[in-house]
């Protein structure tokens, strides 16, 4: 059993470490990968086959003191609706190179906060997807939403568009709380949120909370989780407050000093799971809870559960495309980020090009490992036949690789034949412990880390 001063020591809800959404992680990406590269990536899309799409929308009525995303604040639709212009010819683009009879596994609509979007925008811009590719048929449509940002005639767009699952920003009910991260939000806007969203027959409700945040108590945790246990969500993202003013300069406006500690952050995560764990919900990978009989839960049970860029998946497309500023798209072959200026992004569409401009190809171990890692980060377990099977790795080799990692973290894992596995209480450093399989130059790897 170990002391949370112990665990606190070896580096627990370190900001710098990767939260491992892709390996190696964006910060090793080169110039490799090039709009031609893209293309030909795109073009190796079997006939027919499924791939799910990313929308990214970097723009927010409100910027948020707390917020690590990358986006620009805007009170007019100008800027959104150029942007929205640019995702459309981004778009015609790879339908000129998308092989015939492709289908959307999943489609997801983030930021930002893209619900920025006018109704008009909104069905002009799921217009221009469906021209790409329609919804295949367990497609799923998912759009995050700022419950401030949102009202009957958006939500009447995206219901028509297709939307089957809303995922809603709520970071924390207190006030004192919202004051000092800038993020003001009543229960009332949120709960109204969510009946808007139910009233359309919207089945999936995704909520994402924080812990670490300043003068957070066990006290406030706990009466934040049964307020939105209230709400009850399907899936729950609960969030480790990245603090790192040097990246995200709005948090500079947050007090370093009313932060918890690496131990009260661990009481944090802890209460919250309590509360989830005796609703009912499953705990899924690092930091998701969700219903037991939503997707991701039931991923978990038949050991499909992934990790992509957004996070947790069921889905089994092998190919994820990334459109907008900054969007990165996952092939088989490799990964493809798109310019991150808008200004950069624009010019290169304008010009009739993509803006791949930096991405990583697959080579050496890279698959291997990354695919280790995914299985700790989804299931805190390495399956060692399905790393034989897939990657030919002798068993000698994978064992003395299990072996150099147990020392580093003494106690902590468990290793036998079949797999290598990160004991219950050792499970807040599954992170750290991914991190160990990582062969890449770590200390470029807290770039990637802060959300
Ligand atoms: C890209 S934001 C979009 C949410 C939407 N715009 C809203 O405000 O509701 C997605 C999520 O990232 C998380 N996030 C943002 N900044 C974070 C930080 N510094 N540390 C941890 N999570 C953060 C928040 O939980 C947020 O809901
Ligand atoms: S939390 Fe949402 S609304 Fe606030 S700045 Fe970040 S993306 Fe924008």
């Amino acid at each position: 059993m170990f002391v949370k001063p112990q665990l606190a020591k070896l580096g627990l809800f370190d900001a710098r470490v990767p939260r491992y959404t892709s390996y190696p992680t964006a910060p090793h990406f080169s110039a490799a990968v090039g709009p031609d590269t893209y293309a030909n990536w795109i073009g190796a899309i079997p006939e027919g086959g499924a791939i799910s799409l990313y929308v990214h929308v970097p723009f927010c009525r409100r910027l948020c003191w707390f917020c690590a995303c990358r986006t620009q604040g805007t009170q007019t639709d100008a800027p959104v609706a150029a942007y929205v212009e640019t995702l459309k010819a981004e778009l015609a683009l790879l339908a000129d190179r998308l092989p015939a009879g492709v289908t959307l596994s999943r489609l997801h609509w983030g930021g930002g906060t893209p619900t920025l979007l006018s109704p008009a925008l909104m069905t002009e811009l799921t217009q221009a997807i469906f021209a790409v590719a329609p919804l295949g048929p367990d497609a799923e449509f998912s759009v995050e939403i700022d419950p401030n940002e949102i009202d009957e005639a958006r939500l009447d767009a995206l219901a028509a568009a297709g939307m089957s699952r809303a995922s809603i920003g709520v970071q924390d009910f207190d006030a004192e709380i919202q004051k000092t991260i800038g993020r003001i939000q009543g229960y009332d806007v949120t709960r109204r949120a969510v009946e808007m969203i139910r009233a359309r027959g919207i089945h999936s409700l995704n909520a994402d909370i924080l812990f670490g945040l300043p003068h957070q108590s066990k006290a406030r945790m706990t009466e934040s989780v049964q307020k939105l246990l209230s709400l009850n969500p399907d899936r729950v993202a609960l969030y480790g407050y990245a603090h790192v003013p040097w990246m995200a300069k709005r948090q500079q406006l947050i007090p370093s000093d009313a932060l918890p500690t690496p131990e009260a952050r661990l009481d944090l995560f802890d209460t919250a799971r309590r509360l989830f764990l005796w609703d009912g919900y499953a705990e899924i990978g690092i930091d998701h809870f969700a219903r037991p009989e939503d997707g991701l839960t039931k991923a978990l049970r038949s050991g499909t559960l992934r990790r992509n860029f957004q996070g947790y998946t069921d889905d089994q497309a092998e190919v994820l495309i990334g459109v907008g500023a900054s969007s990165i798209s996952r092939f088989p072959q490799g990964y493809a980020q798109n310019a991150p200026a808008t200004s950069a992004y624009t010019a290169a569409i304008r010009d009739g090009r993509f803006s791949t401009n930096r991405g990583h190809i697959f080579q050496g171990e890279d698959l291997m490992r990354g695919r280790m890692i995914e299985m700790l980060m989804c299931d805190h377990r390495i399956d060692a036949a399905e790393i034989r099977a897939d990657f030919g790795i002798s068993d000698t080799a994978l064992q003395a690789m299990f072996a150099g990692v147990t020392r580093a973290f003494p106690g902590m894992l468990d290793i036998g034949p079949d797999a290598l596995a990160i004991r219950h209480e050792a499970h807040p450093l599954t992170r750290m412990i991914a991190r160990a399989f990582d062969a890449y130059d770590l200390s470029k790897a807290g770039h990637s880390s802060a959300i």
